[in-house]
């Protein structure tokens, strides 16, 4: 616990997306493994991009490189690296940017914390849905293989629970739908909540 520190004030979030003409705010994407978060954020972070809207992609994998090396996937572990995340996005929105997240995110107490976090920051939570048994029969990287055959523990939807969102602001299907379809119904979404242009 840090002691003896203060807090400086500076420009206020209002006052750098009125400079910037955008506002910041997060965008979080939730989904089993191989669900399709990845791609989807990636589409859609290039998306805004190339429309002009300042978006950066934070991924489960990649941050676990970097920032989160330090963390497994123990229950307690996840629960840190969302924490994580959800500090790191809402600096991202506060800074008038969009953060777009792609973590598994498995809790619910955990995605409700993210989104307390953000206080009067828009939180957009996307559920990448998709029955376990087609993102297990995609298995783009073998890791529900070695999950069945333990070789890996506590695997999300196979040793280790996925608690789906009730309430998610967007569903897609990506068993039904394709990636740009997926993103427009994110971008139809933002528009209409008067988000982007
Ligand atoms: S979490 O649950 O939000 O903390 O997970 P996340 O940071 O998104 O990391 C998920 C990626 O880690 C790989 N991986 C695992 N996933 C689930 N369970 C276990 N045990 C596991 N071990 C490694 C896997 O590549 C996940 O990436 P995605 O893109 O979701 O497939």
């Amino acid at each position: 616990m840090s002691t003896n520190i203060t807090w400086h004030p500076g420009l206020t979030r209002a006052e750098r997306e009125s400079l910037r003409g955008q506002k910041g705010f997060t965008i979080w994407l939730t989904g089993l493994s191989a669900s399709g978060k990845s791609t989807i954020a990636t589409a859609l972070e290039q998306h805004l991009l190339h429309n002009n809207i300042s978006a950066y992609r934070l991924d489960g994998d990649n941050v676990r490189f970097g920032l989160n090396k330090d963390l497994g996937f123990s229950e307690k572990d996840r629960n840190e690296n969302i924490r994580r995340i959800a500090e790191v996005s809402k600096l991202f929105a506060d800074s008038s940017t969009i953060a777009i997240t792609s973590f598994i995110s498995p809790y619910i107490a955990d995605r409700v914390a993210a989104r307390e976090l953000h206080t009067d920051i828009p939180f957009v939570e996307v559920h990448v849905d998709i029955p376990v048994s087609v993102a297990e029969q995609r298995d783009p990287k073998g890791l529900y293989k070695k999950a069945r055959a333990g070789e890996i523990k506590d695997f999300t939807g196979i040793s280790a629970p996925y608690e789906a969102p009730e309430n998610p602001e967007i569903r897609v299907q990506t068993d039904k739908v394709s990636v740009e379809e997926a993103v427009k119904i994110i971008v139809d979404y933002l528009q209409e909540k008067g988000l982007v242009k």
